[in-house]
């Protein structure tokens, strides 16, 4: 599929675009210099692959090699259109602005958000190209979907050069209440920003609720719900889609965008296919035995971000090991800690903290027979992952702030036993939907080893029962069912807009014949 454009019409060829900081591949330079391309399966990727393939789709983002400049190829019927960026773009708009600036301020300053003015310039910088890319490529029309808040300018930068455009996006992450939001220096830009898109969806509906607040205070532009009037200043924005402009009551020409809720999910079914699998139960045995077979298996399994608070739950089964009240023989610890971001100094301070929790745990309370903590520094491959959920009773997720935690939905999905105890933070997106989990707050130590014991001694009945309940949710809301639920909100939306001025059309045109209008050709 080629993506190349003609001088006279600036458009490309593909009418579904998606804009995400990585591409659902990743290029993989070895040791001796030569590269390959692995294929980074996450959700969102299982999810948009149908509809991508359907709808003749491209997905524009980052190889996540800095200084790479690969041409656009196709990988598995997907176009993939890789965005360049230097040393310095991942330092600063990656590292710095996305990920020390956008990141902690997003998870409730949990860490000390940073703020340099040359991080916001190159933010500025690349979400430019990643708009200028997607532009390029986006057929007369098109869908285009921009993913998360690495780019969250891009939504207005396409809608000022593609007028034409269907704009949708997502925030994967949290949107912060104004309080913490009104620190950033370029609150004004980034809302601007997103309201460029026709639709914005967010985890929670309180996040919805506090980015429409921020529009409020920083915009004064009129919301009404899930509806916000947006102002047409540029005469081009009409005249390159008219039918996207309307009157509102004030009697200023507008464009609404939408901005609600759409919890992501994952591909329930392959998880669920997966652990039925022999070989992958038959793992999970082993598992178990590898650990010394102890009562009970809990796990715990995160990217090594201080937003997943693994040191808070680290403290409460450290303080109930200390305190008598559970043994290493009774319950043994799994906690899977994905590298992340490990050039970011709040990054390298937090791996040097848990690292030294579990060195102290494991040094005062693991036997020869029973390690109290195994920790892993590494990324798992999806098999293991299955069977490690396959083989943990209890699941314990305390996140301090988390967009979603796909984690949690992924132990669910796996467990067609309808066996195991989640105990899930009231802080992740997961807990609007999850409520039969045990839900906690991970900053109350005393209450969070109550739920683990709790969980420790839960009867099979009500596991039994809160599984059947978590899993119905988990499977009836999985991930093809999100992307469909944004796509159509997208299509009704601009729909809705154009029923709405062809009526006004179609009025008008009454009214002018009514007063023996002859304008016709
Ligand atoms: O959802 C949050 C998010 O930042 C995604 O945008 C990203 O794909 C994932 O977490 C992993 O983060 P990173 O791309 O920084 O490794």
């Amino acid at each position: 599929m080629s993506s190349e454009t003609t001088p006279d019409d600036a458009s490309g060829t593909y009418s579904l675009v998606v804009v995400s900081n990585r591409l659902p591949v990743d290029k993989v330079v070895a040791a001796d210099g030569s590269e390959s391309w692995r294929a980074s399966p996450g959700g969102l990727v299982t999810a948009l692959e149908p509809v991508m393939r359907e709808s003749d789709g491209a997905w524009v983002g980052w190889a996540g090699v800095a200084g790479d400049h690969s041409e656009p190829f196709e990988n598995d019927g997907i176009s993939i259109v890789p965005v360049s960026l230097s040393a310095e773009d991942v330092e600063f708009y990656y590292e710095g602005f996305s990920n020390d600036t956008l990141w902690p301020l997003y998870h409730d300053v949990i860490a000390p958000p940073t703020y340099h003015r040359d991080w916001w310039d190159s933010y500025l910088i690349v979400n430019q190209r990643f708009a200028d890319a997607a532009a390029a490529v986006a057929a007369q029309g098109a869908t285009v979907w921009v993913q998360d808040y690495q780019l969250q300018l891009v939504p207005k930068m396409l809608r000022e050069s593609r007028p034409d455009l269907v704009i949708g996006f997502f925030n994967h992450i949290p949107f912060p209440a104004y309080g913490i939001f009104s620190q950033l220096p370029w609150r004004t830009q980034i809302v601007e920003g997103l309201l460029g898109a026709d639709v914005i969806g967010f985890q929670r509906v309180a996040d919805a609720g506090n980015f429409s607040r921020a529009v409020r205070r920083l915009t004064g532009y009129t919301t009404k719900g899930a509806t916000i009037e947006v102002p047409i200043e540029d005469e081009a924005e009409v005249q390159g889609n008219p039918l996207r402009a309307k009157v509102s009551r004030r009697g200023h020409q507008v464009r609404t965008v939408t901005a609600r809720a759409f919890p992501i999910s994952i591909d329930a079914a392959s998880f669920e296919e997966l652990a039925h699998r022999p070989e992958i139960q038959a793992r999970a045995r082993e598992i178990r035995q590898e650990l010394g077979d102890p009562e009970i298996v809990m796990l715990g399994v995160d990217r090594l971000d201080y937003t997943k608070g693994i040191g808070h739950r680290l403290k409460a089964y450290g303080e109930l090991l200390a305190e008598g009240k559970i043994s290493v023989a009774d319950a043994s610890l799994v906690q899977v800690a994905s590298p992340s971001r490990e050039r970011v100094q709040t990054y390298m301070t937090l791996r040097d903290e848990i690292e030294l929790t579990v060195g102290r745990i494991n040094g005062d309370f693991s036997t020869i027979s029973h390690t109290a903590i195994s920790y892993l520094h590494q990324g798992r491959p999806r098999d293991e992952m299955v069977a490690l959920y396959l083989a943990a009773d209890i699941m314990l997720v305390t996140a301090l702030r988390d967009g979603m935690n796909l984690v949690a939905k992924e132990y669910v999905a796996t467990r067609f036993d309808n066996d195991g105890v989640l105990v899930l933070s009231e802080f992740a997106g997961a807990a609007d939907e999850l409520k039969a989990a045990l839900l906690v707050n991970p900053h109350d130590i005393e209450g969070l080893k109550e739920a683990i014991l709790r969980a420790m001694q839960m009867p099979r009945h009500e596991r039994s029962r809160r599984m059947r309940s978590l899993r119905k949710r988990v499977k009836e809301h999985d991930v093809a069912r999100w992307s469909k639920s944004f796509l159509d909100a997208l299509a009704d939306q601009t729909l809705a807009q154009s029923s709405a001025d062809a009526a006004a059309a179609a009025d008008e045109s009454a009214s002018e014949s009514a007063n023996g209008g002859d304008e016709q050709s």
